[in-house]
């Protein structure tokens, strides 16, 4: 997508589609008032008429207004003048969507809309990502499918936000690749699906690419790794990028669970949808997706990025209930259920990744638990550590992207439920708090480490039945949370 900037007269302007906005009022924006006058009052007759109302997320698209160079006019509803932030996003959305999937130019004033809190650049940014969604579409299994047309342009009607409209491009990139990544078949996008496009990823935009096969894995010691990956025959892979926009500073690490399809193993999952554990390498993803926007933009700082993949299948050679296995720390792990698989691929990963790269701090996203997806529904991720800066920049980085978190506990009360007569550590903690133990769990992996813990298992996908899909959640966490480290 190109950008550019406008700050005439935009009855004056040529565009394929042109946004003004109204406020449920009825009352018109500047650039409104111009299209109104120059058109012979057509807006106001759309709402004398009561076609169109000015509420949060409604829209009207009128064609071909007199004395104005665009070929639709879209009027969209402001809302109120203190907007909360599903508002601000239902607008946002609007926006996107009347915009999006047509070739040509579009040009967009919501100026009327920037507040302190929601600053034109927020506008850009959420404009741009939304049209990104709406022109994302999965095509890849479907012979025949065309790919949606993708806008040329988007000119911004007000200040220059071209930085803004730039990231934000960048950030929808890397989240329309963590969707397709999500969305992709299980028997296509298996461990060394993953492995090759980090490969392919890290040859193009220069970053450093190593791959762990399940064997190196085992030989190394990642006993808690092998014990998942060893039940399938898709072999399973630890793949880390490495960028170094930064010199010699300690990078910032990110980790991601790609299982790329949970059974449960042994302990198997009751079958009805179980399709939807392929979805269960949607932190692989966002990681992949992070790296994806990273590579677009260079920002000035270094990032270390883990996947830890494999599949989870009942086998002759799976673990099983009771097996005790030696992780890359050298702590014991009664695996009581093979079902908590991902936080035994976790913990060699964060083990393997502090070890080796010793990073300033360290974020894994996973689908962990559905205690946490119970918990928070599909709105926020599940945020745990206990180091106070890290909640506060992750925080802030959710509420402004919109792919929010919520922070749950970690305290130390609840370390006992992962006790263990035969091992260091059990890797359930039993019916209570299943997504502090999941956390607890892998907080004895990462002592002394500013480390946070983002389980996404609501967020990550949504809808159903055919609107089901990947939401390329929590690429805009991550991204933004990443960016605002950049001094
Ligand atoms: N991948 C699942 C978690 C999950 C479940 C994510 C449903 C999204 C939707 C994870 O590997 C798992 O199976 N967790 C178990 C843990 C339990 C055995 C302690 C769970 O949440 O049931
Ligand atoms: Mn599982
Ligand atoms: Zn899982």
């Amino acid at each position: 997508m190109d950008f550019q900037i406008f700050t005439g007269n935009p009855a004056e302007l040529t565009a394929d589609t042109l946004v003004v906005t109204i406020n449920d009022n009825g009352e018109l924006s500047a650039s409104a008032e111009k299209i109104d006058s120059a058109s012979g009052g057509a807006i106001q007759a759309r709402i004398s008429a009561k076609d169109v109302t000015g509420s949060a997320g409604s829209s009207l698209t009128l064609y071909s207004l007199a004395n104005t160079q665009a070929n639709r006019t879209v009027i969209a509803g402001s809302g109120k003048e203190n907007l909360n932030a599903v508002d601000a996003n239902k607008i946002a959305s609007t926006i996107g969507k009347a915009i999006a999937g047509k070739t040509g130019t579009a040009a967009v004033d919501v100026s009327a809309l920037a507040t302190d809190s929601r600053p034109q650049a927020w506008w850009a940014e959420q404009i741009v990502l939304a049209v990104h969604a709406a022109q994302y579409k999965f095509i890849a299994t479907l012979p025949g499918k065309e790919p949606s047309p993708a806008l040329d342009t988007l000119v911004w009607i007000g200040e220059d936000v071209k930085t803004a409209l730039t990231v934000a491009d960048a950030k929808g990139l890397g989240t329309s690749y963590a969707k397709e990544l999500g969305n992709m078949p299980p028997n296509i996008c298996t461990p060394t699906y993953l492995a090759d496009e980090a490969q392919k990823l890290s040859d193009a935009a220069g970053f450093s690419c190593k791959v762990y096969d399940e064997k190196e894995m085992e030989e190394m010691g990642a006993g808690a790794f092998y014990s998942v990956a060893k039940g399938s025959s898709e072999p399973g892979k630890l793949i880390i990028m490495e960028y170094k926009g930064a010199g010699k500073e300690a990078p910032h690490m990110i980790v991601g669970k790609g299982i790329t399809f949970d059974t449960g193993g042994i302990s198997l999952k009751p079958g009805a949808k179980m399709d939807e554990m392929k979805y269960d390498m949607c932190g692989a993803a966002s990681v992949l997706g992070t790296m994806k926007t990273i590579a677009e933009l260079k920002p000035a700082i270094n990032v270390v990025a883990i996947i830890t993949s494999a599949e989870n299948m009942p086998a002759g050679d799976a673990s099983k209930p009771g097996d005790v296995v030696t992780t890359l720390s050298g702590q014991t792990v009664e695996i009581l259920n093979t079902d908590a698989e991902g936080r035994l691929v976790l913990c060699d990963a964060l083990t393997l990744g502090i070890r080796d790269y010793k990073p300033a701090t360290c974020v894994d996203v996973a689908t962990l638990t559905g205690a946490c997806m119970a918990a928070l529904g599909k709105v926020n991720s599940g945020l745990f550590t206990t180091d106070e800066e890290l909640a506060t920049e992750l925080n802030t980085a959710g509420a402004y992207s919109g792919d929010r978190v919520w922070r749950l506990p970690l305290e130390d009360d609840y370390q006992s439920l992962l006790d263990s007569n035969f091992a260091d550590i059990a890797n359930i903690g039993g019916p209570l708090a299943g997504a502090t133990t999941a956390a607890c769990f892998l907080s004895r992996f990462t002592e002394g480490t500013r480390w946070a813990h983002v389980d996404i298992a609501g967020p990550a996908w949504g809808g159903d039945g055919t609107s089901k899909g990947a939401t390329g959640r929590p690429v805009p966490l991550l991204t933004t949370y990443l960016l605002n480290k950049v001094s």
